[in-house]
């Protein structure tokens, strides 16, 4: 099965002595990340308790970050899971392709922003869990036939 592939990193803030001037973050394509930007969703207007995702992508790479409100991704990885609280501008969540993820609102009109690798193409998502294991015992099948290719006699 495949590992927890993500990381929370950081994200870039300036803050000023004057905090009615507000806060400022920010990151940058093959910098901060270790991507290309293509793309960038976002997703607003929400109410507490709505549930999105229930995917997992076979290329995309993606950041997600929550710049109002607070936001929990469950991730699994076929035999693993864990939750992830997006509950400050400042949190990054990167997510390396092929983890499954589930969404949760957990206040009104939060926010949750998206930069991907990738142009959006409906073919490289995987839209059911059974899906998802399937595609995961395939994949753990072909990694192993590549690693045993490169050994030899
Ligand atoms: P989808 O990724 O299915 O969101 P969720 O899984 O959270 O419900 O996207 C919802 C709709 O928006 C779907 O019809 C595809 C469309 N869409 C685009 O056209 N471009 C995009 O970049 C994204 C993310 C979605």
């Amino acid at each position: 099965m495949m590992t927890m592939n993500y990381k929370m990193i950081k994200i870039k803030t300036i803050s000023n002595q004057d905090s009615s001037y507000g806060e400022l973050s920010f990151f940058e394509g093959e910098k901060d990340i270790p991507f290309a930007i293509k793309r960038v969703y976002f997703i607003y207007e929400t109410q507490k308790g709505m549930h999105r995702g229930f995917h997992a992508h076979k290329q995309n790479w993606q950041l997600l970050f929550c710049p109002y409100g607070k936001i929990d991704i469950i991730l699994d990885s076929g035999s693993e899971r864990e939750t992830v609280s997006l509950d400050d501008p400042s949190k990054g969540l990167l997510l390396h392709p092929g983890l499954w993820r589930e969404m949760i609102w957990r206040q009104d009109s939060s926010v949750l922003c998206v930069v991907a690798s990738e142009y959006y193409n409906p073919k490289e998502y995987i839209c059911n869990y059974r899906d998802y294991l399937r595609y995961l015992h395939e994949k753990k099948q072909v990694d192993g036939l590549e690693s045993c290719a490169g050994e030899g006699p």
